[in-house]
């Protein structure tokens, strides 16, 4: 089975993803950190990321394990992941490694921004999870501020808002619900409710025809011929 978990950052879709692989025992994959893995190395070698070559280069060899996660989870390389990640030549880079893994015998979880859309179109279940941006900035705020992060929750709202629209606008493969993604609204819910609710929706529709067999079977249906 392939699950596949959209939305925007901190909407609680990290989290969920990782309790969902250890639930029905599928491997994990954030993607987003492949993005941060690479506006990391763009950082740390002195590389623009207005140098899309160079930034494929990277991407065409990253290698998740070089990294200390703690850092590729700071705001910094979360803003510099975001103008990497809408550089077509890196989304290309790393489109291989995230389908191999999504298609890998079993199935997987992975969760980012087209996953529903791009990389995993054919998913068992997708997910849209999403938050108000107020809430997300809250969230966000106190968990870098556990990082010792020198944040102010305004000014994490500021860059939430900017991010969003950096990853909706973007031409390729931009941050949006696949048509057939099941909306998971976190705004209200704990992330036990949030947890909750998903295994719900994954017991629902995990088995059915997805919308591709189900527009063929219409098809063959109405060309059927009568009698
Ligand atoms: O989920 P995250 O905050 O770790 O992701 C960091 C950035 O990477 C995010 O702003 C957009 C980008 N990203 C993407 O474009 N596509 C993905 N599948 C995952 C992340």
């Amino acid at each position: 089975m392939i699950i596949a978990i959209d939305g925007t950052t901190s909407s609680g879709k990290g989290t969920l993803a990782k309790r969902l692989a250890a639930h029905y025992k599928l491997p994990h994959m954030d993607t987003g950190l492949l993005y941060r893995a690479v506006a990391a190395s763009a950082i740390n070698k002195g590389i623009d990321f207005s140098d899309e070559r160079e930034c494929a280069l990277l991407a065409a060899h990253v290698e998740l394990s070089e990294f200390d996660e703690r850092e590729l989870r700071g705001a910094s390389v979360g803003a510099a992941a975001s103008v990497v990640a809408s550089l077509g030549a890196v989304r290309r880079a790393l489109f291989e490694l995230q389908r191999k893994f999504a298609n890998q015998k079993g199935g997987a979880v992975l969760d980012g921004r087209d996953i529903g859309t791009v990389i995993a179109p054919d998913a068992d279940v997708k997910l849209w999870v999403d938050a108000s941006v107020e809430e997300r900035a809250r969230r966000r705020f106190l968990e870098l501020s556990g990082m010792k992060e020198d944040v102010t929750e305004h000014g994490v709202l500021m860059q939430l808002k900017e991010r969003d629209a950096r990853d909706a606008g973007r031409a390729d493969a931009p941050m949006k619900p696949a048509d057939d993604a099941i909306w998971l609204e976190t705004t209200a819910l704990t992330p036990d409710e949030c947890f909750a609710k998903a295994v719900e929706i994954v017991e629902e529709h995990r088995g059915k025809p997805k919308p591709a067999a189900k527009k063929a079977a219409a098809k063959a249906v109405a060309k059927k011929p009568k009698g």
